[in-house]
């Protein structure tokens, strides 16, 4: 490793999270990746004790699992705070996308777009050193069953691009739950018994479909929370909220109402709809037909990206309806995933 270069892993418990801080020690630019907001102490206390100047502080992607310390970092100490372009996070200083640099001292952290655990996940390229976020874990992988994930775009990603780095590279994930640290990319491509040792993209999908998997804990505080760089003040989505998968509303598509609260324009629109889907648009029409509906009744909203579905839902928790949910990642993710409209 370059002398120069000033490197820290550090670990929250709670979510398994790691943080990395990255620094140039001649002229103490410093960077973070990956923060978790109940650190937040910890971390500055860090970088004042190292006498280092954070200059930037990266996501690579909208964690679930733990709200970003990100936009309090920015209060405190006027960081850049930067996230995936895809991910659509107007408050963030930098939206990075393939090929984009960040620049500390003389160091550089390239950007690959690496999309499959969401669709808009990034990993960071520096010196040898590879920040995979949750794409490549450590004999592992991210999962790919919500905010947009695919186990075919995972797959690509990390055979396609994170493979073809140099076998030597260190690899720095942004979790592990089995007492791992790092790895590097040769290791990983002998011995990932994900998509390892030549395993098919096939082998791979058939993985990850079984892996049956509980929601992370904080998912309902996290999503609002990242979506607003980490701000404490946007109100979490009710705790009783459900959010459907395409697997779960592909079976029972028949005998539930699936409500579009998009406008009329886009459920006719380039995306199309779901198969005996109900056009209701989000606002008045929505209320009004909420207020005539039987409580009793399953429904799930469906919207583009599952922004407005999710809101709709929510109201009609407020309004009595306890069997409700919202289908996540919208009619995008049902596009992706070839579902018929
Ligand atoms: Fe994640």
């Amino acid at each position: 490793m370059n002398k120069n270069l000033v490197f820290q892993q550090l670990f929250d418990s709670e979510s398994s999270t790691f943080t990395y801080l990255l620094a140039d020690s001649r002229t103490k630019e410093a960077v973070l990746i990956d923060t978790v907001l109940e650190n937040l102490d910890r971390d500055l206390k860090l970088i004042t004790e190292l006498e280092l100047h954070l200059k930037y502080v990266l996501d690579t992607h909208i964690h679930a699992d733990h709200v970003t310390a990100a936009g309090q970092m920015r209060k405190r100490c006027g960081v850049l705070t930067a996230v995936p372009k895809k991910a659509n996070v107007p408050c963030a200083d930098l939206n990075l996308s393939e090929g984009d640099e960040i620049k500390f001292g003389e160091f550089v952290i390239k950007v690959l777009e690496t999309p499959g655990h969401t669709d808009a996940s990034l990993s960071f390229y520096c010196e040898d050193m590879l920040f995979s976020g949750d794409a490549l874990l450590i004999r592992g992988t991210g999962r790919t069953d919500f905010q947009s994930g695919s186990s075919e775009e995972l797959y690509k990603s990390i055979t396609e691009k994170l493979f073809q780095l140099p076998a030597e590279t260190r690899l720095y994930p942004a979790h592990d739950y089995k007492g791992f640290t790092s790895s590097s990319i040769g290791a990983e491509i002998k011995h990932n018994p994900r998509l390892g040792a030549g395993k098919s993209q096939q082998d791979f999908i058939k993985i990850m479909s079984e892996l049956k998997l509980s929601y992370p804990k904080k998912i309902n505080e996290a999503l609002p929370a990242n979506n607003a760089c980490g701000s404490k003040d946007v109100k979490a989505l009710d705790p009783r909220l459900k959010i459907s998968t395409i697997e779960n509303l592909k079976s029972r598509a028949d005998d539930i109402l699936i409500v579009d609260v998009r406008r009329p324009d886009e459920y006719v629109g380039e995306q199309g709809h779901i198969q005996g889907s109900r056009l209701v648009t989000l606002g008045e029409d929505l209320t009004r037909f909420l207020e005539s509906y039987n409580r009793s009744e399953e429904i799930i909203f469906v919207c583009h990206s599952g922004t407005r579905s999710a809101e709709a839902a929510q109201l009609a928790l407020q309004m009595g309806f306890e069997k409700v949910s919202f289908l996540d990642g919208g009619m995008l993710h049902w596009n992706k995933a070839h579902r018929p409209v």
